[in-house]
């Protein structure tokens, strides 16, 4: 069993460490009818992954919970609301109509009470918020959780829809070391391993230590180190191999500065979300030496940023928004003849992620595909 299995396996099934006192925290919230709920944590505390451990958990009191990963539009957050009731329930619609919506959820829900979470919320348009409100105002039942980065509270506060409700403000703890060598050892028991080889106990034990409380840390430390000793034919993994691999990517890290086009190619510097420590990745190969310059610096960047609008990208790079709109269809596999000429290169490269809002416009916004971000970090 390779690791390569493990990240084609949804993220849904890796094993997951239970977030106990949040959940705890967010049933007393919803015991005290705090219908308004932020949660905020930095990037990698395991925000998203706690969205996804409540859409299963029983909460105390809760009928439905529904979740909205990125905002994409009003009219889908409808279907995704409705959609939270069993068919029979929706067979007699009635008005669903946005401006109505509040009044067709209440009388949906009756006597129970629905939990709605908003990841990502620090992206969502004012529009969304006034509309939320509007829904608050008219469904007593329905309770709202925010999830976002540190500062969404203050954005909530001040927003000119929400602000004169109290919203209740939660935090997501870090992990400690202990906990994330829990996570580290579970892992490598899902992907067959056996207890915590290829690491040592001192070994689990440094990388966990490594990651500085925060999972995502953690796994891609976890990579890293992976990678490292692929590549050197390591199998036992110690404190002091962690130490070389975490140390000789920061050495590549610096270097890379020098060299850009160089070592692009073999960059190694990021990981996918659902990569997993023990195990060995077979080396892939590097399609990104058949991409033009251009296109090889927005897959650069795609790497920096989880996802961009095409105006970002054509502010960063300098170039006419136009040329860069024609690289991300071509980089999306939309242009056969492209497509055709270059069978080396897994397209789609990148893939449309959703819409948020940049510079207070509604953009659609592009990222790497898994599979590429996959090749790329096997590299
Ligand atoms: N409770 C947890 N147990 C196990 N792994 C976790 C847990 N929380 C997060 N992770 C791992 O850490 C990484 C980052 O988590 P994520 O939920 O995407 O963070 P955030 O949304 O806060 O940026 C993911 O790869 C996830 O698998
Ligand atoms: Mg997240």
């Amino acid at each position: 069993m390779c690791i390569r299995d493990s990240i084609k396996s949804t993220s849904l099934e890796t094993p997951i460490i239970e977030r106990e006192n949040a959940g705890k925290s967010l049933e007393e919230a919803v015991g005290g009818w705090d219908r308004i709920i932020v949660l905020t944590a930095p990037i990698g505390y395991g925000k998203t992954t706690f969205m996804n451990q409540l859409r299963k958990k029983h909460l105390k009191e809760v009928g439905y919970v529904v979740t909205f990963n990125t905002f994409t539009s009003i009219e889908n957050m409808v279907e995704s609301f409705k959609n939270a009731f069993p068919r029979w329930k929706r067979l007699f619609e009635g008005n669903t109509d946005e401006s109505r919506f509040g009044e067709y959820l209440a009388k949906k829900l009756g006597g129970s009470r629905m939990l709605a979470i908003f990841d990502e919320a620090q992206d969502y348009p004012p529009e969304v918020f006034k509309w939320l409100r509007i829904l608050n105002d008219h469904c007593d039942n329905l309770f709202m959780l925010f999830i976002g980065l540190p500062g969404l509270d203050d954005k909530i506060a001040s927003e000119a829809s929400l602000r004169d409700r109290r919203a209740k403000n939660m935090f997501l703890e870090s992990l400690s070391t202990e906990k994330l060598a829990e996570i580290l050892e579970k892992r490598i028991q899902w992907v067959g391993g056996c207890g915590i080889k290829p690491f040592t106990e001192d070994g689990a034990r440094r990388l966990s230590d490594s990651a500085q409380h925060v999972p995502r840390k953690l796994m891609e430390n976890g990579q890293k180190v992976i990678e490292y000793c692929a590549k050197n034919e390591i199998y036992d993994i110690d404190s002091r191999v962690i130490e070389n691999a975490l140390g000789s990517v920061i050495d590549v890290e610096i270097v890379e500065k020098q060299a850009p086009e160089a070592l692009r190619a073999s960059e190694s510097v990021f990981m996918p979300t659902q990569s997993v420590g023990g195990g060995v990745i077979q080396g892939g190969f590097s399609f990104l030496s058949e991409l033009s310059p251009t296109q090889q610096e927005i897959v650069g960047l795609f790497k920096e940023h989880e996802s961009l609008s095409i105006p970002e990208i054509s502010q960063i790079l300098e170039k006419d928004i136009r040329s860069v709109g024609s690289l991300i269809r071509k980089l999306r596999g939309l242009n056969p003849q492209e497509v055709a000429r270059k069978p080396n290169v897994p397209y789609p490269v990148v893939v449309k992620s959703g819409k948020g809002s940049r510079a207070g416009r509604i953009q659609d916004l592009y990222s790497l595909s898994d599979n590429s971000r996959r090749l790329l970090t096997e590299n």
